[in-house]
């Protein structure tokens, strides 16, 4: 569950989240989509404690709350192995947990399930962007979170990696009944994955509701998104 109610957020006194409440169920999935400087990021740095609200409040399971980042964001200097393994291996509360071989089969599953195996020993470098994404994702995943937030996961990527990364999170969802929230631009990201659609403009919520009421109809907002149109009432000139 993630309960997020009136929350405020200003950078130098530029209001970039106005007001926005929304819950997201067990076991459901959110997309949050609106322009490029939107606020969606922010709302989900929030969420995971990497930034501060001015005001209004985040409730979100107990257990751990997994980013997938916007960009991989994998460490370089580590391979593929210590990058998915960093949780367990490095936190406080997990690092004497689990064997040298309880560590193997884990990163192994996750890999797997992110449709990559065999590339522990492989740097971040000598992959390409869409596997850097997956092994980020399979990072992401490794301490079974309850809350999972994930930043634009099919950006860049193919339509047929897309399909991919979209599967892993519906399959993710069934299998660990997190509450999810994924920002994306993308149609087939919101009608593969979403329960609910937000979308936001200059930190305001301006639509609420189901693909399919996103998709017949909608509002005003929701049909220049989706028909990607110059005219509307969401402007991207800078003001
Ligand atoms: N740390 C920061 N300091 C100052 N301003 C920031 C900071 N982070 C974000 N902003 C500003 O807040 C606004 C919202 O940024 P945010 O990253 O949430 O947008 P977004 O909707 O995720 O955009 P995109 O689709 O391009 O990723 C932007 O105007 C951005 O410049
Ligand atoms: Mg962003």
């Amino acid at each position: 569950m993630i309960k997020v109610n009136n929350l405020i957020k200003k950078f130098n006194d530029k209001v970039v989240l106005d007001n926005i409440s929304f819950n997201v169920n067990d076991g459901e999935t959110l997309a949050i989509v609106g322009f490029s400087g939107s606020g969606k990021s922010t709302i989900l740095k929030i969420i995971c404690n990497l930034l501060e609200q001015d005001s209004g409040t985040v409730e979100t399971s107990k257990g751990d709350i997994a980013m997938v980042f916007q960009y991989s964001a994998l460490f370089d200097s580590l391979n593929v192995f210590d990058n998915i393994a960093f949780a367990l291996t490095e936190r406080k509360d997990l690092k004497h947990k689990y064997s040298k071989e309880d560590l193997n089969s884990i990163v192994k599953q996750k890999l797997m399930l992110v449709g990559l195996t065999g590339i522990e020993d492989k740097f971040p470098s000598e992959l390409s962007g869409g596997m850097q994404k997956r092994v980020s994702f399979a990072r992401a995943i490794v301490t079974e979170p309850k809350t999972i937030l994930y930043d634009e996961p099919t950006a860049g990527l193919d339509p047929i990696s897309s399909t991919l990364i979209e599967d892993y999170i519906v399959r993710l969802k069934e299998e660990t009944h997190a509450s999810s929230i994924v920002v994306t631009h993308q149609m087939s990201t919101i009608k593969r994955t979403a329960d609910r659609v937000l979308m936001i403009y200059k930190g305001k919520k301006v639509f609420e509701g189901t693909p399919e009421e996103m998709l017949n109809g909608g509002n005003d907002y929701t049909k220049q998104f989706v028909t990607a149109s110059l005219n509307g009432p969401m402007q991207m000139l800078a003001e």
